[in-house]
Protein backbone atom coordinates (compact mmCIF):
# COMPACT_ATOMS: atom_id res chain seq x y z
CA UNK A 1 0.00 0.00 0.00
CA UNK A 2 1.46 3.22 -1.03
CA UNK A 3 1.30 6.52 0.97
CA UNK A 4 -1.07 9.20 -0.08
CA UNK A 5 -4.02 10.63 1.39
CA UNK A 6 -6.92 12.80 -0.13
CA UNK A 7 -10.17 14.33 2.11
CA UNK A 8 -13.18 15.65 0.38
CA UNK A 9 -14.74 18.37 2.69
CA UNK A 10 -18.50 18.94 2.69
CA UNK A 11 -20.26 21.73 4.53
CA UNK A 12 -19.29 24.48 6.59
CA UNK A 13 -16.08 26.07 7.68
CA UNK A 14 -16.35 23.89 10.84
CA UNK A 15 -16.05 20.74 8.96
CA UNK A 16 -12.95 22.49 7.08
CA UNK A 17 -11.17 22.69 10.15
CA UNK A 18 -12.16 19.03 11.05
CA UNK A 19 -10.54 17.99 7.72
CA UNK A 20 -7.41 19.71 8.82
CA UNK A 21 -7.35 17.64 12.32
CA UNK A 22 -8.02 14.19 10.06
CA UNK A 23 -5.30 15.70 7.83
CA UNK A 24 -3.10 15.97 11.07
CA UNK A 25 -3.70 12.82 12.29
CA UNK A 26 -2.79 10.78 8.43
CA UNK A 27 0.49 12.96 8.22
CA UNK A 28 1.69 11.78 11.61
CA UNK A 29 1.00 8.24 10.27
CA UNK A 30 3.73 9.27 7.21
CA UNK A 31 0.89 9.74 4.64
CA UNK A 32 1.01 12.63 2.28
CA UNK A 33 -1.45 14.91 0.41
CA UNK A 34 -2.23 14.24 -3.41
CA UNK A 35 -4.17 16.31 -5.64
CA UNK A 36 -6.30 13.61 -7.40
CA UNK A 37 -7.90 11.20 -5.47
CA UNK A 38 -7.65 8.37 -8.11
CA UNK A 39 -4.20 8.48 -6.74
CA UNK A 40 -5.10 7.96 -3.04
CA UNK A 41 -4.45 4.71 -0.84
CA UNK A 42 -6.30 6.69 1.95
CA UNK A 43 -9.73 8.42 0.48
CA UNK A 44 -11.87 10.23 3.01
CA UNK A 45 -15.21 11.68 2.54
CA UNK A 46 -16.10 14.34 5.38
CA UNK A 47 -19.46 14.74 5.07
CA UNK A 48 -22.91 17.41 5.61
CA UNK A 49 -25.94 16.59 6.34
CA UNK A 50 -27.62 20.04 7.02
CA UNK A 51 -29.78 19.94 4.07
CA UNK A 52 -30.94 16.88 1.26
CA UNK A 53 -28.74 18.42 -1.39
CA UNK A 54 -25.56 17.58 1.06
CA UNK A 55 -26.09 13.84 1.14
CA UNK A 56 -27.14 13.51 -2.42
CA UNK A 57 -24.03 14.83 -3.43
CA UNK A 58 -21.67 12.76 -1.17
CA UNK A 59 -23.76 9.73 -2.86
CA UNK A 60 -23.18 10.76 -6.34
CA UNK A 61 -19.64 10.86 -5.69
CA UNK A 62 -19.19 7.75 -4.01
CA UNK A 63 -20.74 6.26 -7.31
CA UNK A 64 -18.24 7.87 -8.97
CA UNK A 65 -15.27 7.17 -6.80
CA UNK A 66 -15.86 3.27 -6.73
CA UNK A 67 -14.94 2.76 -10.62
CA UNK A 68 -11.97 5.75 -10.42
CA UNK A 69 -10.36 5.09 -6.86
CA UNK A 70 -7.35 2.78 -6.62
CA UNK A 71 -7.84 -0.85 -6.15
CA UNK A 72 -6.65 -1.39 -2.64
CA UNK A 73 -7.55 2.32 -1.54
CA UNK A 74 -8.81 2.08 1.96
CA UNK A 75 -12.34 4.58 1.10
CA UNK A 76 -13.29 6.54 4.61
CA UNK A 77 -17.14 8.18 4.97
CA UNK A 78 -16.94 10.27 8.64
CA UNK A 79 -18.75 13.37 9.35
CA UNK A 80 -22.40 14.62 10.30
CA UNK A 81 -23.77 12.28 7.41
CA UNK A 82 -22.67 9.36 8.98
CA UNK A 83 -23.45 10.59 13.03
CA UNK A 84 -27.05 9.70 11.86
CA UNK A 85 -27.15 5.97 13.36
CA UNK A 86 -29.11 4.95 10.28
CA UNK A 87 -27.58 6.70 7.72
CA UNK A 88 -24.49 5.11 8.79
CA UNK A 89 -25.80 1.55 8.67
CA UNK A 90 -27.50 2.19 5.49
CA UNK A 91 -24.67 3.54 3.47
CA UNK A 92 -22.48 0.78 4.73
CA UNK A 93 -24.67 -1.90 3.09
CA UNK A 94 -25.71 0.45 0.20
CA UNK A 95 -21.88 1.30 -0.93
CA UNK A 96 -20.21 -2.10 0.66
CA UNK A 97 -17.28 -1.01 -1.11
CA UNK A 98 -17.01 1.51 1.60
CA UNK A 99 -14.01 0.11 4.25
CA UNK A 100 -14.74 2.75 7.23
CA UNK A 101 -18.15 4.73 8.20
CA UNK A 102 -17.48 6.56 11.55
CA UNK A 103 -19.49 9.39 13.13
CA UNK A 104 -18.50 12.74 14.64
CA UNK A 105 -17.94 12.21 18.17
CA UNK A 106 -15.28 9.43 17.23
CA UNK A 107 -13.28 10.45 14.23
CA UNK A 108 -10.49 11.54 15.89
CA UNK A 109 -9.65 7.85 16.34
CA UNK A 110 -9.43 7.65 12.37
CA UNK A 111 -5.84 6.11 12.51
CA UNK A 112 -6.79 3.20 15.02
CA UNK A 113 -9.50 2.54 12.99
CA UNK A 114 -7.38 2.33 9.95
CA UNK A 115 -5.29 -0.33 11.81
CA UNK A 116 -8.33 -2.11 12.40
CA UNK A 117 -9.66 -2.25 8.94
CA UNK A 118 -5.73 -3.57 7.50
CA UNK A 119 -5.55 -6.24 9.61
CA UNK A 120 -8.73 -7.66 9.24
CA UNK A 121 -10.14 -6.45 5.95
CA UNK A 122 -13.44 -6.47 7.58
CA UNK A 123 -15.80 -2.84 6.58
CA UNK A 124 -15.71 -1.17 10.25
CA UNK A 125 -18.68 0.62 11.41
CA UNK A 126 -18.23 3.04 14.30
CA UNK A 127 -20.72 5.50 15.46
CA UNK A 128 -20.70 6.95 18.74
CA UNK A 129 -23.67 8.34 20.35
CA UNK A 130 -21.53 10.42 23.37
CA UNK A 131 -19.78 13.26 22.57
CA UNK A 132 -16.28 12.88 23.08
CA UNK A 133 -13.95 15.49 21.12
CA UNK A 134 -10.38 14.74 21.44
CA UNK A 135 -7.84 17.81 20.99
CA UNK A 136 -4.46 17.82 21.00
CA UNK A 137 -1.92 15.07 20.38
CA UNK A 138 -1.58 15.41 16.87
CA UNK A 139 -0.89 18.43 15.06
CA UNK A 140 -3.59 20.24 12.59
CA UNK A 141 -2.45 20.21 8.91
CA UNK A 142 -3.91 23.77 8.08
CA UNK A 143 -4.24 24.54 4.35
CA UNK A 144 -5.58 27.65 4.19
CA UNK A 145 -2.91 30.06 3.52
CA UNK A 146 -2.45 33.05 5.93
CA UNK A 147 -6.11 32.00 7.37
CA UNK A 148 -6.64 29.81 10.34
CA UNK A 149 -9.30 28.33 12.22
CA UNK A 150 -9.75 27.69 16.13
CA UNK A 151 -12.21 26.12 17.79
CA UNK A 152 -13.77 27.58 20.77
CA UNK A 153 -16.95 25.48 21.30
CA UNK A 154 -18.15 22.26 19.82
CA UNK A 155 -22.11 21.39 19.52
CA UNK A 156 -25.10 23.31 19.92
CA UNK A 157 -27.82 23.57 22.50
CA UNK A 158 -30.66 25.59 20.39
CA UNK A 159 -32.80 23.21 18.91
CA UNK A 160 -34.11 25.22 16.11
CA UNK A 161 -36.82 22.97 14.74
CA UNK A 162 -35.39 22.54 11.65
CA UNK A 163 -31.98 21.80 11.76
CA UNK A 164 -29.78 18.53 12.60
CA UNK A 165 -26.92 20.19 13.52
CA UNK A 166 -27.20 19.61 17.53
CA UNK A 167 -28.17 15.78 16.37
CA UNK A 168 -24.66 15.35 14.78
CA UNK A 169 -22.70 17.48 16.83
CA UNK A 170 -23.70 17.12 20.17
CA UNK A 171 -24.23 19.06 23.08
CA UNK A 172 -22.57 22.61 23.41
CA UNK A 173 -18.99 21.77 25.08
CA UNK A 174 -16.43 24.87 25.48
CA UNK A 175 -12.76 25.15 25.29
CA UNK A 176 -10.93 26.08 28.24
CA UNK A 177 -9.87 30.32 27.61
CA UNK A 178 -6.28 29.67 27.79
CA UNK A 179 -6.35 26.94 25.62
CA UNK A 180 -7.62 29.15 22.68
CA UNK A 181 -5.49 32.21 23.26
CA UNK A 182 -2.32 30.42 23.59
CA UNK A 183 -3.48 28.71 20.04
CA UNK A 184 -4.74 32.03 18.86
CA UNK A 185 -1.71 33.31 19.87
CA UNK A 186 1.01 30.34 18.69
CA UNK A 187 -1.02 30.69 15.01
CA UNK A 188 -0.13 34.77 15.21
CA UNK A 189 3.94 34.14 15.95
CA UNK A 190 3.77 31.19 13.15
CA UNK A 191 2.74 33.92 10.75
CA UNK A 192 -1.00 33.49 10.33
CA UNK A 193 -2.78 37.24 9.47
CA UNK A 194 -6.33 35.93 9.92
CA UNK A 195 -8.00 33.68 12.36
CA UNK A 196 -11.60 33.02 13.01
CA UNK A 197 -12.97 31.44 15.93
CA UNK A 198 -15.58 28.66 15.47
CA UNK A 199 -18.55 27.65 16.94
CA UNK A 200 -22.64 27.52 16.35
CA UNK A 201 -22.98 30.15 18.82
CA UNK A 202 -20.06 31.75 19.83
CA UNK A 203 -21.95 34.21 21.85
CA UNK A 204 -22.61 31.84 24.53
CA UNK A 205 -19.36 30.79 25.12
CA UNK A 206 -18.82 29.87 28.68
CA UNK A 207 -15.53 28.72 30.45
CA UNK A 208 -15.69 29.16 34.44
CA UNK A 209 -16.47 32.72 35.10
CA UNK A 210 -15.51 33.85 31.38
CA UNK A 211 -17.74 34.51 28.57
CA UNK A 212 -17.14 35.50 25.03
CA UNK A 213 -16.67 39.17 25.44
CA UNK A 214 -13.79 38.06 27.92
CA UNK A 215 -12.47 35.67 25.15
CA UNK A 216 -12.29 38.09 22.91
CA UNK A 217 -10.89 40.95 25.21
CA UNK A 218 -7.96 38.43 26.08
CA UNK A 219 -7.33 37.86 22.72
CA UNK A 220 -6.23 41.84 21.90
CA UNK A 221 -2.70 41.00 21.28
CA UNK A 222 -0.93 44.18 20.44
CA UNK A 223 -0.11 42.06 16.76
CA UNK A 224 -1.01 43.11 13.57
CA UNK A 225 -3.48 40.30 12.70
CA UNK A 226 -7.56 40.30 11.99
CA UNK A 227 -10.06 38.28 14.33
CA UNK A 228 -13.39 37.06 12.84
CA UNK A 229 -16.02 35.10 14.75
CA UNK A 230 -18.42 32.61 13.39
CA UNK A 231 -21.61 31.66 14.25
CA UNK A 232 -23.14 34.62 16.46
CA UNK A 233 -27.37 33.85 17.68
CA UNK A 234 -29.54 36.95 17.64
CA UNK A 235 -30.72 36.28 20.70
CA UNK A 236 -27.66 36.08 22.91
CA UNK A 237 -25.70 38.84 20.50
CA UNK A 238 -25.53 41.89 22.96
CA UNK A 239 -24.58 45.90 22.91
CA UNK A 240 -21.90 44.84 24.70
CA UNK A 241 -20.42 42.78 21.96
CA UNK A 242 -21.09 45.49 19.60
CA UNK A 243 -19.00 47.78 21.86
CA UNK A 244 -15.95 45.44 21.99
CA UNK A 245 -15.84 45.74 18.15
CA UNK A 246 -16.70 48.82 18.08
CA UNK A 247 -13.31 49.60 20.68
CA UNK A 248 -11.05 46.34 19.06
CA UNK A 249 -7.93 46.94 17.17
CA UNK A 250 -8.09 43.28 16.01
CA UNK A 251 -11.52 42.46 15.08
CA UNK A 252 -12.59 42.21 12.01
CA UNK A 253 -15.37 45.14 11.15
CA UNK A 254 -17.83 42.44 10.23
CA UNK A 255 -20.90 40.68 11.73
CA UNK A 256 -22.66 37.53 10.62
CA UNK A 257 -25.59 37.39 12.28
CA UNK A 258 -28.30 34.81 10.57
CA UNK A 259 -31.98 35.98 11.10
CA UNK A 260 -33.60 32.75 9.06
CA UNK A 261 -37.28 34.92 8.96
CA UNK A 262 -38.59 38.51 9.10
CA UNK A 263 -41.88 36.73 10.26
CA UNK A 264 -42.49 36.40 14.12
CA UNK A 265 -44.55 33.44 13.83
CA UNK A 266 -42.18 31.87 11.48
CA UNK A 267 -39.50 32.85 13.97
CA UNK A 268 -41.09 31.17 17.19
CA UNK A 269 -42.40 27.89 14.95
CA UNK A 270 -38.26 27.97 14.14
CA UNK A 271 -37.45 28.36 18.36
CA UNK A 272 -35.16 31.08 17.26
CA UNK A 273 -36.08 32.68 20.70
CA UNK A 274 -36.16 36.48 19.11
CA UNK A 275 -38.56 38.70 17.59
CA UNK A 276 -38.21 40.53 14.02
CA UNK A 277 -38.31 43.93 16.11
CA UNK A 278 -35.56 42.21 18.65
CA UNK A 279 -33.15 41.56 15.29
CA UNK A 280 -33.79 45.03 14.04
CA UNK A 281 -32.97 46.90 17.31
CA UNK A 282 -29.52 45.11 17.16
CA UNK A 283 -28.69 45.54 13.86
CA UNK A 284 -29.49 49.02 14.45
CA UNK A 285 -27.38 49.19 17.31
CA UNK A 286 -24.79 47.47 15.54
CA UNK A 287 -24.34 49.91 12.92
CA UNK A 288 -24.60 53.20 15.07
CA UNK A 289 -21.79 51.71 17.13
CA UNK A 290 -19.59 50.34 14.00
CA UNK A 291 -20.33 52.70 11.17
CA UNK A 292 -18.88 50.43 8.63
CA UNK A 293 -19.54 47.11 9.39
CA UNK A 294 -20.45 44.34 6.57
CA UNK A 295 -23.68 42.40 7.55
CA UNK A 296 -24.27 38.86 6.81
CA UNK A 297 -26.54 36.67 7.21
CA UNK A 298 -28.06 33.40 6.84
CA UNK A 299 -32.11 33.55 5.03
CA UNK A 300 -34.53 30.02 5.05
CA UNK A 301 -37.35 30.64 2.61
CA UNK A 302 -40.59 27.86 2.09
CA UNK A 303 -40.14 27.07 6.38
CA UNK A 304 -43.60 24.19 6.70
CA UNK A 305 -46.87 26.19 6.90
CA UNK A 306 -44.77 29.67 5.81
CA UNK A 307 -47.36 32.04 3.99
CA UNK A 308 -47.08 34.17 1.17
CA UNK A 309 -47.56 37.48 3.45
CA UNK A 310 -44.81 35.59 5.75
CA UNK A 311 -42.65 35.20 3.12
CA UNK A 312 -43.09 38.60 2.13
CA UNK A 313 -41.96 39.75 5.62
CA UNK A 314 -38.75 37.99 5.14
CA UNK A 315 -38.60 40.03 1.83
CA UNK A 316 -38.76 43.27 3.77
CA UNK A 317 -36.89 42.30 6.51
CA UNK A 318 -33.74 41.65 3.74
CA UNK A 319 -34.70 44.94 2.38
CA UNK A 320 -34.35 46.97 5.45
CA UNK A 321 -31.30 45.67 6.63
CA UNK A 322 -29.25 45.54 3.21
CA UNK A 323 -27.03 42.93 4.44
CA UNK A 324 -23.57 42.77 2.58
CA UNK A 325 -23.47 39.41 1.77
CA UNK A 326 -26.61 36.79 2.27
CA UNK A 327 -26.73 33.18 2.03
CA UNK A 328 -30.28 31.97 0.76
CA UNK A 329 -31.29 28.63 1.58
CA UNK A 330 -34.79 26.46 0.53
CA UNK A 331 -36.31 25.06 3.68
CA UNK A 332 -35.02 21.22 3.82
CA UNK A 333 -37.00 18.74 5.65
CA UNK A 334 -34.81 16.66 7.69
CA UNK A 335 -35.68 13.57 9.45
CA UNK A 336 -35.88 13.28 13.10
CA UNK A 337 -36.32 17.56 13.85
CA UNK A 338 -39.34 18.81 14.90
CA UNK A 339 -40.47 20.73 11.39
CA UNK A 340 -40.09 17.48 9.65
CA UNK A 341 -43.53 16.96 11.24
CA UNK A 342 -45.03 19.74 10.41
CA UNK A 343 -47.42 20.22 6.99
CA UNK A 344 -44.95 20.93 4.40
CA UNK A 345 -45.15 23.41 1.03
CA UNK A 346 -44.71 22.23 -2.41
CA UNK A 347 -41.53 22.50 -4.27
CA UNK A 348 -43.22 25.24 -7.11
CA UNK A 349 -43.94 27.58 -3.69
CA UNK A 350 -40.84 27.53 -2.43
CA UNK A 351 -38.68 27.70 -5.33
CA UNK A 352 -40.62 30.94 -6.43
CA UNK A 353 -40.00 32.54 -3.15
CA UNK A 354 -35.92 31.60 -3.42
CA UNK A 355 -36.29 33.25 -6.49
CA UNK A 356 -37.64 36.51 -5.37
CA UNK A 357 -35.48 36.83 -2.79
CA UNK A 358 -32.28 36.18 -4.61
CA UNK A 359 -33.48 38.92 -7.74
CA UNK A 360 -33.47 41.28 -4.40
CA UNK A 361 -29.90 40.57 -3.04
CA UNK A 362 -28.62 41.24 -6.15
CA UNK A 363 -29.43 44.78 -6.35
CA UNK A 364 -28.85 45.03 -2.58
CA UNK A 365 -25.20 43.71 -3.23
CA UNK A 366 -24.82 45.49 -6.13
CA UNK A 367 -25.65 49.10 -5.16
CA UNK A 368 -23.98 48.38 -1.84
CA UNK A 369 -20.09 47.79 -3.65
CA UNK A 370 -21.16 51.06 -5.61
CA UNK A 371 -21.62 52.95 -3.03
CA UNK A 372 -17.71 52.07 -1.50
CA UNK A 373 -16.49 53.76 -4.82
CA UNK A 374 -14.27 56.58 -3.86
CA UNK A 375 -13.87 55.26 0.10
CA UNK A 376 -10.74 53.33 1.52
CA UNK A 377 -10.23 50.36 2.73
CA UNK A 378 -7.90 48.07 4.55
CA UNK A 379 -7.34 45.00 2.70
CA UNK A 380 -5.34 41.81 3.71
CA UNK A 381 -3.93 40.20 0.45
CA UNK A 382 -4.61 36.45 0.36
CA UNK A 383 -3.64 35.54 -3.19
CA UNK A 384 -1.33 37.07 -5.55
CA UNK A 385 -1.29 36.00 -9.52
CA UNK A 386 1.14 38.41 -11.36
CA UNK A 387 1.17 41.89 -9.56
CA UNK A 388 -2.75 41.58 -9.49
CA UNK A 389 -3.56 41.01 -5.30
CA UNK A 390 -7.03 39.77 -4.11
CA UNK A 391 -8.08 39.91 -0.19
CA UNK A 392 -10.84 41.23 1.99
CA UNK A 393 -11.56 44.50 3.11
CA UNK A 394 -11.85 45.12 6.85
CA UNK A 395 -15.77 44.34 6.83
CA UNK A 396 -15.07 41.18 4.37
CA UNK A 397 -15.31 42.59 0.96
CA UNK A 398 -13.77 40.94 -2.09
CA UNK A 399 -11.39 43.41 -3.53
CA UNK A 400 -8.93 42.96 -5.80
CA UNK A 401 -5.60 45.46 -6.78
CA UNK A 402 -2.78 45.81 -8.83
CA UNK A 403 0.86 46.42 -7.06
CA UNK A 404 4.45 44.79 -7.42
CA UNK A 405 5.65 45.29 -4.09
CA UNK A 406 3.09 43.89 -2.06
CA UNK A 407 3.06 40.40 -0.92
CA UNK A 408 0.66 37.74 0.25
CA UNK A 409 -0.14 38.46 3.84
CA UNK A 410 0.54 42.06 3.39
CA UNK A 411 -2.54 44.71 5.35
CA UNK A 412 -2.91 47.03 2.32
CA UNK A 413 -4.68 50.49 2.08
CA UNK A 414 -6.54 51.17 -0.71
CA UNK A 415 -8.95 53.69 -2.63
CA UNK A 416 -11.76 51.98 -4.14
CA UNK A 417 -11.95 52.82 -7.55
CA UNK A 418 -14.75 50.70 -9.37
CA UNK A 419 -16.83 47.91 -8.23
CA UNK A 420 -17.90 45.16 -10.30
CA UNK A 421 -21.81 43.40 -8.94
CA UNK A 422 -20.00 42.74 -5.67
CA UNK A 423 -16.10 42.86 -6.38
CA UNK A 424 -14.20 45.68 -5.64
CA UNK A 425 -11.57 46.98 -7.49
CA UNK A 426 -8.95 49.45 -5.84
CA UNK A 427 -5.58 51.38 -5.76
CA UNK A 428 -2.72 51.49 -3.53
CA UNK A 429 -2.74 54.63 -1.77
N1 LIG B 1 -25.30 27.74 13.93
C1 LIG B 1 -25.50 28.56 12.83
C2 LIG B 1 -25.62 27.93 11.46
C3 LIG B 1 -25.74 26.47 11.28
S1 LIG B 1 -26.23 25.80 9.74
C4 LIG B 1 -26.70 29.42 13.11
O1 LIG B 1 -27.45 29.20 14.01
O2 LIG B 1 -26.94 30.32 12.36
C5 LIG B 1 -26.05 27.09 8.57
C6 LIG B 1 -27.34 27.54 7.96
O3 LIG B 1 -27.97 26.50 7.26
C7 LIG B 1 -28.39 28.01 8.94
O4 LIG B 1 -28.18 29.31 9.37
C8 LIG B 1 -29.67 27.86 8.17
O5 LIG B 1 -29.99 29.03 7.46
C9 LIG B 1 -29.35 26.75 7.18
N2 LIG B 1 -30.09 25.53 7.51
C10 LIG B 1 -30.05 24.79 8.65
N3 LIG B 1 -30.91 23.77 8.58
C11 LIG B 1 -31.54 23.86 7.39
C12 LIG B 1 -32.58 23.10 6.74
N4 LIG B 1 -33.13 22.06 7.32
N5 LIG B 1 -32.96 23.49 5.49
C13 LIG B 1 -32.41 24.57 4.90
N6 LIG B 1 -31.46 25.31 5.46
C14 LIG B 1 -31.02 24.97 6.69
FE1 LIG C 1 -28.81 24.74 13.99
FE2 LIG C 1 -30.04 26.60 15.36
FE3 LIG C 1 -27.93 25.37 16.41
FE4 LIG C 1 -27.59 27.05 14.40
S1 LIG C 1 -28.35 27.58 16.45
S2 LIG C 1 -26.71 25.03 14.60
S3 LIG C 1 -29.43 26.75 13.18
S4 LIG C 1 -29.91 24.45 15.94
FE1 LIG D 1 -21.50 21.81 9.31
FE2 LIG D 1 -23.07 20.41 7.77
FE3 LIG D 1 -22.28 19.42 10.03
S1 LIG D 1 -23.20 22.55 8.10
S2 LIG D 1 -21.91 21.12 11.39
S3 LIG D 1 -21.00 19.93 8.29
S4 LIG D 1 -24.30 19.22 9.16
Amino acid sequence: MGNKYYIHTYGCQMNVHESEKLAGILRSRGFTECEDFADADILVLNTCCVRETAETKVYGHLGRIKSQKKRDAVLIVCGCMTQQKDVAAQLAKRCPYVDIVLGTFNQQLLGEYIDVFLQTHKQVIEVWDKERDIDGGVEVARSSGINAWVNIMYGCNNFCTYCIVPYVRGRERCRPLDDVVNDVNDLIDSGYKQITLLGQNVNSYRYKDKNFIDLLSALEFDKKYRLKFMTSHPKDFSIDLARRIAQSKVLARNLHLPVQAGNDRVLKAMNRNYTRADYINKIDAVRELVPNIGLSSDVMVGFPTETEAEFQDTLSLVERIRYNNLFMFIYSRRSGTPADKMEQLDYKTKQNRIDRLIKAQFEITKQIAADKVGSTAEVLVSEKTGSRCFGKTEYDASLSFSDENANVGDFVTVKITAAKNANLIGEVI
